[in-house]
């Protein structure tokens, strides 16, 4: 059934990517955005599933398709009574300004797992850490910065001025800048995307040693599906900061707001599958390319259960008599 099913996400993840990759540097993010969502949910009622989406676009008030609880999968439009039951986080575009303004790593995503696999986060802030496989259990969200970059440098045989750590360029962040620049560490800013970071700090070679800092919670629950499959490690906590933020959770029915959720906390899925399309080109996977033949999309499909990291290349031909396919 994964396997089944991660190639059919596969899909749903490479026409988003490809529909927001038209409005690439339009300066319109709320477009790029409307048409990758646009495009997802349609794909996704042809995939042989009775989904349910537990992370989207917003709650059923606020977003028109994709929105929390809404049903998707042949299941819905009735094309077989018999489908796995499977719930769904999408971020049909992560980094909506990226592709607005053509900057690197944006994204089209998609995480499943059977029913529950997935935490239901609401939509706020939450504090993040993020590390790769080597440094799993080295790290603590309440340690002071020096110590888990120490750690993380202990674990990968290195100097703490070695390191590379992703922070979401924001004002929010200008002490946990100054505590990593003390350290002696490096620094990459990034304007948007937290989510691809974090993927890229679990695979060995990008360059990449941590992501710190706080970004949006539905974003941490994506992370931990795709660090569950690549064997990382994130720590998270929701950033409740208005009354408004603690009677939400209270009303979602969770009680401890100042809760450390570890990887297997967000995603404790045991059948998880990601898949994402790279929107513009990004540290792990190219952008979208059109040409006069085709289109042609690199994405990144894992299953936790079978252990597969599929990095696919898919050339989308035009159906014309003379087309060709380039090596490149
Ligand atoms: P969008 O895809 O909705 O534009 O979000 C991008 C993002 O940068 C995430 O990667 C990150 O988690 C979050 O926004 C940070 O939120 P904010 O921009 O409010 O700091």
């Amino acid at each position: 059934m994964e396997t089944q099913l991660s190639l059919e996400f596969l899909r749903v993840v490479e026409q988003a990517a490809i529909a927001a990759a038209r409005t690439m540097g339009q300066g319109d993010r709320h477009k790029a955005d409307d048409v990758a969502v646009e495009a997802m949910r349609q794909v996704m009622d042809s995939v042989p599933m009775d989904g349910t989406i537990v992370i989207g676009e917003g709650e059923r008030d606020e977003a028109p398709m994709l929105f929390i609880g809404e049903k998707v999968g042949a299941a819905r439009v009735g094309k077989d009574g018999n489908l796995p039951s499977v719930d769904i986080a999408v971020d049909p575009l992560e980094g909506t300004n990226l592709c607005a303004t053509g900057a690197p790593n944006a994204i089209a995503v998609l995480a499943a797992s059977e029913k529950g696999g997935l935490l239901h986060a609401p939509d706020l802030y939450m504090e993040k850490m993020i590390v790769g496989p080597s440094c799993k259990g080295a790290v603590d969200l309440d340690a002071p910065v020096i110590d888990n970059l120490r750690a993380i440098a202990k674990r990968l045989d290195r100097d703490v001025e070695d390191l590379v750590v992703i922070v979401l360029d924001r004002p929010r962040h200008e002490k946990l800048m100054n505590d990593i620049r003390a350290a002696g560490a490096r620094i990459r800013l990034i304007g948007d995307g937290d989510l691809s970071a974090g993927i890229s700090a679990a695979v060995v070679g990008t360059g990449v040693h941590a992501v710190m800092g706080t970004g949006g919670a539905p974003e941490g629950v994506l992370a931990a599906a795709a660090l569950r499959c690549l064997n990382g490690q994130i720590l998270a906590r929701l950033v409740v900061s208005k009354p408004e933020h603690a009677e939400r959770l209270s009303k979602m029915g969770i009680k401890d707001h100042k809760r450390i959720y570890d990887t297997d906390d967000l995603a404790p899925g045991k059948k998880i599958i990601f898949a994402c399309t790279g929107v513009t080109d990004g540290n792990l996977l190219r952008g979208v390319r059109f040409f006069g033949e085709g289109i042609r999309t690199h994405s990144l499909v894992m299953t936790l259960d079978q252990r597969q990291v599929r990095f696919i290349d898919t050339v989308h031909l035009e159906k014309r008599p003379d087309v060709k396919v380039r090596f490149f």
